[in-house]
């Protein structure tokens, strides 16, 4: 049966309208976390998985038959559309990813390709494709991307970085590079995304993961106006989550570049949040991804707290600040999920 927008409580919450209980995904739902995922893990690499469109719908699913999640979100990774753009990278084992020739200079820049998401990169639009079917209705999907600043920041640094100065130092210092990065890199995202929601995703986010770094300032003059492009290019179609962590100074200026929804971390009162964006977007959050580590009666305690925080308010997904902890107890998952559908049906805007 094809069901509308109205008939999902996520979706419905993208859109701030009221729901019978207040929706709940995890970033990184699909991962180590779960014994399903290390099993397969053992016999294929993580980009084997998410080139095999079969596994990488198979992965993308292990959380949703196993809680009672209200979205899924497709099983890849925001590098994988650098590649065709030229950009090599492997996942060195335990350390993340690691990128062969990082970009620098002006001229390698501009040797970047432009991309073809169906031709290139078949394996998401069908993994895309298989999922949906296999929901059969029963939740949307979400696709995504990185945004233009994360993903630059892997492109320069060659990797995870702890201060960005390489990032910050082109930025500063060679505007020309900096501007000629983030346009092809705004262009390749407008390309994948909208390829994304052209093979059915019903909801993107996008990931600012590492934004924080810079000043209200610097986000304004060098990051907004590409995050902003990218957002409209997609954002009248389905509803897009804009996600970054460390955000508190940024979020007036994130809610200018775009989305229907502002994910937060726990570094900032989700009420204090969503007050600062004047109530006029949803919100996604925000619980510390270390206390589903804790005692069960530690993480009920929390969710309430955030739940009376936003008091019913219609739009608020409920969310991690940032992704599930290879270390998280499934059980505990379990607990959350059920916590937060008990807990806000009670005070339920409907
Ligand atoms: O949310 C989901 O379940 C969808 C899958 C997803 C992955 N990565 C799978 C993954 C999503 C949405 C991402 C996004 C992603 N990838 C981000 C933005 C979100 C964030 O965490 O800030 C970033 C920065 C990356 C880049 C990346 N991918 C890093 C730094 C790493 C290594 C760190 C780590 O956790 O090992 C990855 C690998 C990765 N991406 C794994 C998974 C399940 C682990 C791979 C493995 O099995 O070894």
């Amino acid at each position: 049966m094809k069901k509308g927008e109205e008939y999902y409580p996520f979706l419905r919450a993208c859109r701030r309208q009221p729901t019978e209980y207040t929706p709940i995904w995890l970033m990184r739902q699909a991962g180590r976390y779960m014994k399903e995922y290390r099993a397969l893990r053992k016999k294929y690499s993580f980009l084997e998985m998410c080139k095999n469109p079969e596994l990488a719908a198979q992965v993308t699913l292990q959380p949703i038959e196993k809680f009672k999640l209200d979205a899924a979100i497709i099983f890849s990774d925001i590098l994988i559309p650098l590649e065709p753009m030229g950009v090599e990278f492997e996942f060195a084992r335990g350390e993340g990813p690691v990128f062969h020739h990082p970009l620098r200079q002006i001229e390698d820049i501009e040797k970047l390709r432009m991309i073809e998401p169906e031709e290139e990169l078949p394996f998401l639009m069908k993994a895309i494709q298989i999922v949906r079917k296999d929901l059969e209705g029963k939740i949307p999907l979400i696709g995504f991307s990185g945004a233009p600043f994360t993903l630059a920041s892997y492109i320069i640094e060659g990797g995870h970085s702890k201060n960005y100065i390489l990032t910050k130092s082109l930025m500063y210092q060679d505007r020309p590079a900096w501007d000629a990065l983030m346009e092809k890199i705004s262009e390749m995202l407008i390309r994948y995304l909208n390829a994304q929601v052209r093979s059915g995703v019903q909801a993107v986010q996008l990931f600012d993961s590492w934004v924080g770094c810079l000043s209200p300032g610097d986000y304004e003059e060098y990051i907004l106006p590409y995050s902003q492009k990218v957002i409209k290019s997609v954002s009248e179609k389905v509803p897009l989550i804009h996600f970054a962590t460390s955000s508190t100074a940024l979020l007036d200026l994130m809610r200018q570049a775009g989305g229907d929804v502002i994910g937060v971390d726990w570094r900032i009162n989700i009420s204090e949040a969503w007050a600062r964006l004047a109530y006029d977007v949803a919100i996604q959050g925000n619980l510390d991804p270390v206390v589903l580590c804790g005692p069960v009666d530690l993480i009920e305690k929390e969710v309430k707290r955030i739940l009376d925080s936003v008091a019913g308010r219609p739009g608020h997904i409920f969310n991690l600040g940032h992704g599930i902890l290879p270390n998280t107890p499934p059980d505990h998952v379990a607990a959350l999920v059920e916590t937060v559908h008990e807990y806000s049906s009670k005070s339920s805007s409907l």
